[in-house]
C-alpha cells in the first residue's frame, strides 16, 4: 500500500507518502508563520490562498523525493476538517482531483483523528490509550480505543491551550506566535511571584477553560503599567506554572476515569513546552501511567499523521464519496456533548 496525505486545515500546507507498514517515504511542511506574523494571528484567507499557491508543488516534492508517480498510490487521503474551511477545501479538492484522474479511493480524513493515531504509529503505543491534544486550536483529552474508536473525555468550554500561551504572550510584548517565546521568557522568571488562578481544579469531568486565567493575566499586567525584563519573565512563569497545574489536574481526572488507558500520550503544538512535559511525566507515574509524546514534528500539524490516518482506514477497506463536503467543525466522537464558547473546533 502507498498513501499520499495532505494537511492545509490550519498555517501549515504538508504533504506525506507513507506505505503499508507505516513507514513514510517523504513528507514536508511549509509554514506560514511569517506570512501571518504581521497580522499577529492567522488569517484565515491569507491561509487559504498560500494553501492553493503551494500545495500542488509540495505533492511533487514528495513524489518525486519518494520516486514514485500517482499511478502507483493506493488511496489519497486528505484533512476533510475540523479547520478553517478555505484551506480544508483546497485540500480535499486537489485530493479529489487526483483521486479521479488516476481512479483511486479518495479518504476524508478528520484532523483530530490523526492527532489521536500519531503516537500509534510513531512510537507503537497499543490501543487503548489516553490521549491530551493541546495546540493552537484544539484543548481535549480523549480516550482512544482503536481506529476509529474515540471518546471524548474533556475539551476546552472557551479558549485551547496553545490560544491562552498566544494571548498571554501577546499581553506581555512577546511576539507571534507567542507560546515557544512565553516558555522561553518563563525560565529566567519566579513562577512563585503571581499565585494566578487554575480554572476547572478540582472540578468533576475533564472539561478545561482558560479565560479566567487570561483575564487573571490581563489585569496583573494593567495594574503595573511599564513592565522590567523580570516582570516579564515572572508573569510568563507564573502564567505557565497556573496552565500547567490546570492541564494536569485534569489529566489526573481523565486517568481516574479511564484507567484502562494504562498511556497518557501528549500530542499538539503546546506539547513542545518543557515545563509541561515535566507536570505530565510526574501526574503519570503517580498515577502508574506510562507518558509517551512524539517527536514534535510529529505533535505539531503535519501531512504524515494524516497519511497514517487515511492507512488505517484504507486498510479497513474504507473511503469516501467524491461528493463528502469539507467540514468547518467534525467532531471526533460524534456522542460527545457540544463544546461552549468561542474558538473551539470540536
Ligand atoms: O499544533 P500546532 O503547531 O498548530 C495548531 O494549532 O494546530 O500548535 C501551535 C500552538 C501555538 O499556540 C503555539 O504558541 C503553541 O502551540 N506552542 C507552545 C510551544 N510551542 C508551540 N506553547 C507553549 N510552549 C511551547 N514550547
Ligand atoms: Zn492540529
Amino acid at each position: 500500500m502507498l498513501v499520499l496525505g495532505i494537511e492545509t486545515s490550519c498555517d501549515e500546507t504538508a504533504a506525506a507518502l507513507v506505505e503499508g507498514d507505516g513507514k513514510v517515504l517523504a513528507e514536508v511542511v511549509l509554514s506560514q508563520v511569517a506570512e501571518h506574523r504581521p497580522f499577529g494571528g492567522i488569517v484565515p484567507e491569507i491561509a487559504a490562498r498560500s494553501h492553493m499557491a503551494h500545495l500542488d508543488s509540495l505533492i511533487a516534492q514528495v513524489m518525486g523525493d519518494a520516486g514514485v508517480a500517482f499511478k502507483d498510490l493506493t488511496a489519497v487521503a486528505a484533512t476533510a476538517g475540523p479547520g478553517l474551511i478555505g484551506g480544508v477545501i483546497v485540500g480535499v479538492m486537489t485530493a479529489k482531483a487526483i483521486a479521479v484522474v488516476h481512479k483511486i479511493p479518495f479518504i476524508a480524513v478528520n484532523h483530530l483523528e490523526g492527532h489521536a493515531l500519531t503516537a500509534h504509529f510513531s512510537n507503537g503505543v497499543a490501543f487503548p490509550y489516553l490521549l491530551l491534544l493541546v495546540s493552537g486550536g484544539h484543548c481535549q483529552l480523549l480516550a482512544v480505543e482503536g481506529v476509529g474508536r474515540y471518546r471524548r473525555l474533556g475539551t476546552t468550554i472557551d479558549d485551547a491551550a496553545g490560544e491562552a500561551f498566544d494571548k498571554v504572550a501577546k499581553m506581555i510584548g512577546l511576539g507571534y506566535p507567542g507560546g515557544p517565546a512565553l516558555a522561553r521568557a518563563a525560565e529566567k522568571g519566579d513562577p512563585k511571584r503571581f499565585p494566578f488562578p487554575r480554572p476547572m481544579k478540582g472540578k468533576p469531568g475533564c472539561d478545561f477553560s482558560f479565560s479566567g486565567l487570561k483575564t487573571a493575566v490581563r489585569m496583573t499586567v494593567e495594574d503595573m503599567g511599564a513592565l522590567s525584563d523580570i516582570d516579564v519573565a515572572d508573569v510568563a512563569a507564573s502564567f505557565q506554572a497556573a496552565i500547567v497545574d490546570a492541564i494536569c489536574d485534569r489529566v489526573r481526572r481523565a486517568v481516574e476515569i479511564f484507567p484502562e488507558g494504562r498511556t497518557l500520550v501528549a500530542s499538539g503544538g503546546v506539547a513542545a513546552n518543557t515545563a509541561l512535559r515535566e507536570g505530565l511525566t510526574n501526574t503519570c507515574t503517580k498515577a502508574g501511567f506510562a507518558f509517551v509524546a512524539p517527536p514534535v514534528a510529529l505533535c505539531t500539524d503535519n501531512a504524515v499523521m494524516i497519511a497514517w490516518a487515511g492507512l488505517a482506514r484504507a486498510q479497513k477497506g474504507i473511503s469516501d464519496p467524491l461528493d463528502f463536503k469539507p467540514r468547518p467543525r467534525w467532531p471526533l466522537d460524534p456522542t460527545a456533548a457540544p463544546a461552549r464558547g468561542a474558538g473551539v473546533k470540536a
